[in-house]
This record gives C-alpha cells, structure tokens and sequence, in this order.
C-alpha cells in the first residue's frame, strides 16, 4: 500500500488510541455539522470500538452535535438486535442509549430477518433513500469506522468471500464460510465512497494482518482490508503500539 495516500498514527497505549479516536470523530462531526448541517457516520462493530463508543458516551458527549448525527452499521452479524454477538447492541450499550440522539437518527440494519439476502436489500434501501442516492450512486459517508480482523478481514469482507467481487450493491449479505453463518455488510464501493474511512486496530493479535496489509504483497484478496482506498476520501490507521510491533518501521 503506498504511504502516500495513508495517514498511519500509532499510538503508545490502547487508552491513547481511543482517546484520539474520539478526537477524529468529534473533529469530523463538527466540522460535518458546519459545512453540511449533518454528520454521517457508519459505525464499526466487534469489540474494539466499544471502549471508543464509551468514550464518546461519557468524556465526549457535550462537545458531540447529537441531534446532527446519524449513526448506522458498516456490518453486521445475521442475529437479532439483542442477541450477545450483535453489533447494535454492543453499540447500544456502549453508547447509542446514553447519548440524547433521536432515535430516528440511528438506522440498524434488520438482521432480525432470518432471510439474510432480504435484509441486507432493505439496508440497501434504507441507506439510498437516506442519502437520496441516484441510481449507479454511492453514499458519500462522512466517517466510515472499521476494524481489522486476524484475517485481514473489515467490516464482513473476509478473504474470497463473494462480497468482494460487489461492484453495484450497497449491502450484501455474504456467507463466511469459516463461522458457517451469513453476515450482512457494507459493499466495497460503499467504504471506497467515504471521505474519510479510520480503522482501529489494537493488540498485538492484530500485528501480523496489520504488517501483512500494510507491508505485505499477498493478493489484496487476501487481505480484504488493503482493498479499502477511498476514491476521494482520507484514509487513516489509527493503531496502537502493540498493534504495529511488527511493522517494518512504527510510524510516528
Ligand atoms: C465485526 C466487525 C469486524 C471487526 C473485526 C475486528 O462485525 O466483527 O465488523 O470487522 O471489526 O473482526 O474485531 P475486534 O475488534 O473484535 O478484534
């Protein structure tokens, strides 16, 4: 991947790490609010962002625009809102029942519907009419969350699943093989049409994928992460120390 189009921060501790995460976010939103009177982000699912999702709850919450800011899923797990793995509730609890937005403002995706393709159609509609989106158009979110899988995988595009090849769809259910489950996912397009995409990564189980997709030259399908470029958008890897320890050099 070249250095040029990629901002790496390292940052020493976890702790570090999410509190300048939660700097990007309230920097984005605000300055979103200004230019375009809304904040549009996706947000991450599993468990890294949740201490972020805290943060923004407790630390952040009276410098955050709430009633601006409309939240939705860059992925998430085919089980009820409820449900231990799924990602709304891990947000909902961390934050999205703490904080004074509108209900209206947060569009979880359906995966209630035991019909995963069906769901992930709905999402894709939700997300069009949102952004009122032309046909052959994407969404220009203005903060995209994600994470970094073991496997190089990020939001659910794990590596030769068929959501990779998605070139016109927003939302994709994607049959992941390895959990013998359906998933529901943001497409490619959609992550590639952010203007700006952060990933968080920490721990240092996360190290060999992130030299792998920093550093290495396996195909990019392999990878799935190192497929995220958005096209006219910035994009950053906001990683701890542990994280990077493998890196060739650890950026500043
Ligand atoms: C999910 C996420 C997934 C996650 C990575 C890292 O639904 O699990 O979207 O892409 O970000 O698997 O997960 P951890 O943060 O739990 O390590």
């Amino acid at each position: 991947m070249s250095s040029s189009s990629v901002e790496i921060r390292t940052l020493t501790t976890p702790q570090e790490l999410f509190d300048a995460a939660a700097e990007k976010v309230i920097q984005a939103a605000n300055e979103a609010v200004v230019a375009r009177g809304r904040f549009t982000i996706a947000l991450a699912g599993g468990n890294t962002p949740r201490s972020l999702y805290n943060l923004l709850a407790t630390n952040g919450r009276s410098s955050l625009p709430w009633d601006r800011m409309f939240f939705f899923f860059g992925d998430e797990r085919h089980v009820p809102p409820d449900d231990p793995q799924s990602n709304y509730r891990m947000a909902n609890e961390a934050m999205l029942s703490k904080i004074p937005v509108p209900a209206g403002n947060v569009f979880r995706v359906p995966a209630e519907n035991p019909d995963a393709p069906a769901a992930a159609a709905l999402y894709d509609q939700t997300v069009r009419q949102f952004f009122a989106l032309a046909p052959g158009q994407f969404p220009s979110f203005d903060l995209i969350l994600l994470g970094l899988g073991p496997d190089g995988h990020t939001a659910s595009l794990f590596p030769g699943t068929a959501a990779l090849q998605e070139k016109s769809r927003l939302v994709v259910a994607n049959w992941v093989e390895k959990f013998k489950t359906n998933r529901i996912t943001f497409t490619l397009p959609v992550l590639n049409a952010a203007r700006c995409v952060a990933f968080l990564v920490s721990g240092t189980d996360k190290a060999p994928a992130l030299k792998a997709v920093l550093e290495g030259d396996a195909p990019d399908e392999q990878y799935p992460a190192r497929l995220v470029r958005p096209s006219n958008g910035k994009l950053i890897w906001m990683v701890d120390r542990a994280a990077a320890s493998e890196l060739s050099k650890i950026p500043a």
